[in-house]
């Protein structure tokens, strides 16, 4: 066996301790009351990488949340591989759900439970055991080595453009490598080289002064609550299509070539569903569950509020009323030209009676690379060391907003190699990382060094 993978098979329980160490830290970065603990995650983060003797490491601030930045620049001549991760996490509510609590990280059955477990903690520590074991065993890396872990992936990475911008020349890399996404199987492994965009957007209808008697005045004024499902009810039609004037302009049309990709994709639609737990499928008219999931657009209700929602009933009109709405964007939506459309609809599909604001309309727009690229065939050769079946080249529905960011003020290619599974319960209870994704992402990070060196 080679003294590489040795290393990382005799240090596994160790791995396995450092990996907890860093779930034990409540690093929830959108819940103010975390800011310490978000902090407190970075610099353990730090003192880790110190250990692993790189050249630098700084936990540098940003208007949010800090960066941890580290870097390795020991091989003249090869390639610069800056690599991007997340030490942030989901809030993990609702915490009742948990079969053990979401920040005491417990092993069962192969797999480890704790928010963060898989998004991101696990693969940020997979890659960082990869680092230790070649650093260990050989004194060096295959290639220079810059590390950037953020802690606002999940709020939306809103500081780190500005950060990257004022940081250009510290992040110069040849390649960008991210593990952050995920795997159609235990067994197979992926290349990611589509992710789709956001927008977020927060509808706030406003009604009577304060709430009021729903007999007394029901009938004679609108209530805010009926007011926001029509608002919703007006965004779609009955085939699932999104009715925001030219939201589809710019959405790439699915040509036979790609729908025959995607039906042959590793893909279980069955299992997929099952795993949903929904009665049945839902979307768009005319497309697949796999196509719905990547390659079209989709705009969902995220949260909503509004009058008495306690137990038992009461006869009241409320004042107010909210939701949260995400929109999945594809390329080649932009979020920036689509807010104001969004916003104006809203506002056109408000009865009278009421005041709408559409609040914290931000996102990130889709990322589509070249799937043929040189680096990507490293990745692949890199993956099939490792995996029994070889790499699927997949597009996934979630988002990850640097890696437009990154392909604009850099030019870099993107490898997404991911290790999720899809009953990982991602920003749900009982997130957990299994133990082959979590071993398996060791050495295929370190095959990655390894086969990146001779691009
Ligand atoms: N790791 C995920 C992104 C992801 C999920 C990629 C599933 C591929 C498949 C990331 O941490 C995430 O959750 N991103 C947020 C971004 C948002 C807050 C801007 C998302 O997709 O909701
Ligand atoms: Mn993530
Ligand atoms: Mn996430």
């Amino acid at each position: 066996m080679d003294p590489i993978a040795r290393y990382l098979e005799d240090h596994r329980d160790q791995f396995l301790e450092d990996l907890k160490a860093a779930l034990r830290i409540p690093s929830v970065s959108t819940q103010p009351e975390h800011r310490e603990d978000v902090r407190r995650c970075a610099e353990h983060l730090a003192a880790h990488l110190r250990g692993l003797d790189m050249t630098r490491v700084e936990v540098m601030p940003t208007v949010g949340h800090p960066v941890v930045y580290a870097e390795w620049t020991g091989a003249p001549g090869k390639p610069t591989v800056l690599l991007y991760g997340h030490y942030d996490v989901q809030p993990p509510d609702p915490l009742d759900l948990w079969q053990t609590p979401p920040f005491e990280p417990t092993l069962r059955d192969g797999k480890l439970f704790a928010r963060g477990a898989v998004d991101d903690k696990g693969q940020v520590y997979a890659h960082l055991a990869a680092i230790e074991a070649h650093m260990k065993v050989d004194r060096k890396l295959p290639v220079n080595l810059k590390l950037m872990i953020e802690g606002e992936e999940e709020i939306g990475s809103h500081h780190l453009g500005d950060f990257i911008r004022e940081h250009r020349s510290m992040l110069d890399a040849d390649v960008i490598v991210v593990s952050d996404t995920g795997m159609p199987g235990p067994d197979q492994p992926a290349l990611t080289y589509a992710l789709r965009g956001l927008l977020y957007a927060q509808i706030e209808v406003t009604g009577p002064a304060r709430d009021l008697h729903s007999g007394h005045f029901g009938g004679a004024v609108t209530n805010p609550a009926n007011a926001l499902c029509g608002i919703i009810a007006g965004l779609r039609d009955g085939d699932g299509r999104i009715t925001v004037p030219g939201f589809y302009e710019r959405v790439r049309p699915i040509t036979p070539e790609l729908r025959e990709m995607f039906r042959a994709a590793p893909f279980d639609e069955a299992a997929f569903m099952r795993e949903s737990g929904a009665p049945a499928p839902f979307g768009e008219k005319g497309f697949s569950t796999l196509e719905r999931t990547t390659a079209r657009p989709t705009l969902d209700v995220n949260g909503m509020w509004s009058g008495y929602i306690g137990q038992g009933e009461k006869t009241v009109l409320p004042s107010f009323a909210a939701a949260k709405v995400s929109m999945r964007l594809v390329p080649d939506q932009d979020p920036d030209e689509l807010a104001p459309r969004f916003e104006a609809y809203v506002r056109k599909l408000a009865p009278a009676g009421v005041t709408v604001k559409v609040a914290g309309l931000r996102g990130c727009p889709p990322f589509i690379t070249d799937p043929d690229h040189p680096m990507l065939e490293a990745a692949r050769r890199a993956l099939a060391r490792v995996w029994p079946k070889p790499a699927a080249m997949i597009r996934e529905g979630g988002s990850i907003p640097v890696m437009t960011t990154f392909q604009q003020t850099h030019g870099l290619p993107s490898i997404l190699m991911g290790f999720g599974l899809d009953d990982d319960q991602v920003h749900a209870p009982n997130e957990k990382i299994s133990l082959t994704s979590f071993y398996g992402g060791m050495r295929s990070a370190a095959c990655l060094y390894e086969e990146l060196a001779k691009v």
